[in-house]
C-alpha cells in the first residue's frame, strides 16, 4: 500500500511508513543549535555509552496511550494541562518539592475536570527538564567570561570555571535524578494521593482576596460535593477509584542525551524516545533545516512544537509536513507562546493556515514565555494580569477562527514563591525580594496556579456561551 499517497489523517497506533534516511544519529549531519561544547570527547562518549545501556524512564505503551489521549483531545474530548518548573534542578529533587508540584497539578486538573466537564491529560514538566536554551554561549561578570549555565544536565550555576565547564557525568546524574523523580511520582499517583481529592485539605485562604471570591467558593464547593458524591455512590475513596494517568515532558534540547535514550522495543515498529513521554521542540531550535527537527522527525512520541511570534505560515506548514507527513492523529501539539501584545496579530493567520492545511494538531497556549518582564532589579518577572489576558485572548481567537484551544502550558511550582506579580494577593515588585527561588524563568506559585485553573474554567464557560 502506498501510505504516503493518502492525505486522510490516520490513527495514532496504525503503522505508517518510517521516515526515509532517518536514524537516531542522523541529526548529527545537520547544524545543531544550543549544544554544549565538551572539552573531553572521550569522556562524553563514555557517558553516552553508559546512558544508552541504562533502563528507560518510560515505556512505549505509555507513550502510545498518551498519543491516543492527545488524539482524543484533538477531537475536543479532552483538555491538556502541562505544567512544572522552567528548569528542574538536582537540589530540588526532594520529597516535599516533588509532592507539592504533583499536588498542585492534580488539584488544578480536578478543578478543570469538574469545570470543563471533560477528562484532563496531565503532563508534568518534570523528570528530565534539566536543559535550558540560552541567548548567549558566554556570560561575563566583572570582566570574567565563562560558558553560560545550560541547566543541571550540562554544568552548574555557580560562577567559576570548574562549575561552568560542561561535565558528561551530569548526563548520567540527570538520568538518575529523573528516575528518582519518576519513581516517587509513580508511587504517589499509584497510592491514590488521597488528600488531593478532598477540597477541605486544599489551601484556599487566598480565595477571599480575589475579586471573584464568591464565584470561586461556589466552584470549590460544587467540586467538593461532586467528589463526595462519587465516594458515596461507590463506597470508596475517590483517590483509589482509578489510578490517574500522569505523563512527563521536557524540552529535548541536548541531542546526544536524547539520542542515547532513543530505542526500539520488541513487537513495535519505529523508534521511541524512552526518556520522556512528551518531548517538545523549543522556539529557538525549530529551524526546518536544523538538527532538532531532524531528530524529532523519526521518533514515535507525540511531540510539542513551541510556536512563537517569529514563526510564519509557510514555516509552520513546512514543519507539519516534515514532522507529520502521514497526518497521524495524536502526534503534534502546537504550543503557542506569543505574548499578550502579539497574540491577536500573529495567531489568527497561523490557525487559518492549519485549518486550510488539514493536518491534525492540538493547539495549547503557553501564556508564560511571551510575557517575561525585567523589573529593573536582577529578577525577571511575569505579571499575572498579562498571563491571564493572553490566556483569555487565546480562547477567543481560537473560537473566532473555527478552532479550539485544547490545553494550557504553564510554568508553576507547588510552593508559595514570589516570582510572578499579581494574582488574588496582588504580589508587588517589592514582594519579589521575599521568596524568589527560580534560577531561570519566574513561575506561578501554588495559589496563583489554582487561581489560574479557576480562571480557565470561567473563561471556558464564557467562551462556550
Ligand atoms: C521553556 O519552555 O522553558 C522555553 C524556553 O520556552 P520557549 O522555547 O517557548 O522560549
Ligand atoms: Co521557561
Amino acid at each position: 500500500m502506498n501510505i504516503a499517497a493518502t492525505k486522510d489523517p490516520v490513527s495514532p497506533v496504525q503503522e505508517v511508513a518510517s521516515p526515509a534516511d532517518w536514524s537516531p544519529e542522523s541529526w548529527q549531519n545537520f547544524p545543531a543549535l544550543q549544544q554544549a561544547t565538551y572539552p573531553d570527547q572521550e569522556a562524553l562518549d563514555r557517558a553516552l555509552g553508559k546512558l544508552a545501556d541504562l533502563p528507560p524512564l518510560v515505556t512505549s505503551w505509555e507513550i502510545l496511550a498518551l498519543r491516543e489521549q492527545i488524539a482524543e483531545a484533538q477531537q475536543g474530548k479532552r483538555f491538556v494541562l502541562q505544567g512544572g518548573d522552567c528548569a528542574e534542578s538536582f537540589a530540588d529533587c526532594t520529597s516535599p518539592l516533588i509532592t507539592n508540584r504533583l499536588k498542585v497539578l492534580l488539584q488544578m486538573s480536578l478543578a478543570l475536570v469538574h469545570g470543563l466537564q471533560m477528562p484532563v491529560v496531565r503532563i508534568g514538566r518534570l523528570a528530565g527538564q534539566y536543559a535550558k536554551p540560552r541567548s548567549s554561549d558566554f556570560e561575563t561578570r566583572d570582566g570574567v567570561t565563562l560558558p553560560s549555565y545550560r541547566g543541571d544536565l550540562v554544568n552548574s550555576i555557580d560562577f567559576n570555571e570548574a562549575a561552568r565547564i560542561p561535565d558528561p557525568d551530569l548526563l548520567l546524574k540527570a538520568h538518575a535524578y529523573s528516575a528518582m523523580t519518576m519513581n516517587f511520582v509513580r508511587s504517589l499517583v499509584d497510592g491514590g494521593f488521597a488528600d488531593v481529592h478532598h477540597t477541605e485539605y486544599w489551601d484556599l485562604s487566598w480565595l477571599d482576596h480575589s475579586p471573584l471570591a464568591d464565584e470561586f467558593h461556589k466552584l470549590t464547593e460544587s467540586l467538593g460535593q461532586s467528589l463526595r458524591f462519587m465516594e458515596t455512590i461507590t463506597g470508596r475513596d475517590v483517590g483509589s477509584l482509578r489510578r490517574v494517568d500522569f505523563f512527563t515532558s521536557h524540552e529535548a534540547l541536548h541531542l546526544h542525551f536524547e539520542q542515547a535514550q532513543t530505542r526500539q522495543v520488541p513487537r513495535q515498529w519505529g523508534w521511541f524516545n524512552l526518556g520522556t513521554h512528551f518531548p517538545w521542540i523549543g522556539m529557538r531550535t525549530a529551524d526546518l533545516e536544523g538538527a532538532h527537527v531532524e531528530y524529532f522527525r523519526g521518533i514515535r512520541n507525540p511531540i510539542g512544537i513551541k510556536v512563537g511570534p517569529g514563526l510564519d505560515r509557510s514555516w509552520l506548514e513546512a514543519l507539519l509536513e516534515k514532522l507529520n507527513p502521514q497526518r497521524e492523529y495524536g502526534r503534534i501539539v502546537l504550543i503557542h507562546r506569543m505574548g499578550e501584545t502579539n497574540i491577536e496579530d500573529k495567531l489568527p493567520g497561523l490557525i487559518r493556515a492549519v485549518n486550510d492545511n488539514g493536518s491534525p494538531v492540538l493547539w495549547i497556549a503557553d501564556p508564560m514565555h511571551g510575557n517575561t518582564d525585567s523589573t529593573g532589579d536582577v529578577n525577571k518577572t511575569r505579571r499575572f494580569r498579562k498571563i491571564k489576558n493572553e490566556m483569555d485572548l487565546a480562547f477567543e481567537i481560537h473560537r473566532d477562527n473555527h478552532s479550539r484551544l485544547g490545553g494550557v502550558h504553564l510554568e508553576l511550582t507547588g510552593e508559595n514563591v514570589t516570582e510572578c506579580t499579581g494574582g488574588a494577593r496582588d504580589l508587588s515588585d517589592e514582594d519579589l525580594k521575599r521568596e524568589y527561588r527560580s534560577t531561570v524563568d519566574p513561575r506561578l506559585n501554588y495559589e496563583q496556579s489554582l487561581e489560574m485553573a479557576m480562571l480557565i474554567v470561567r473563561k471556558h464557560a464564557q467562551n462556550a456561551s
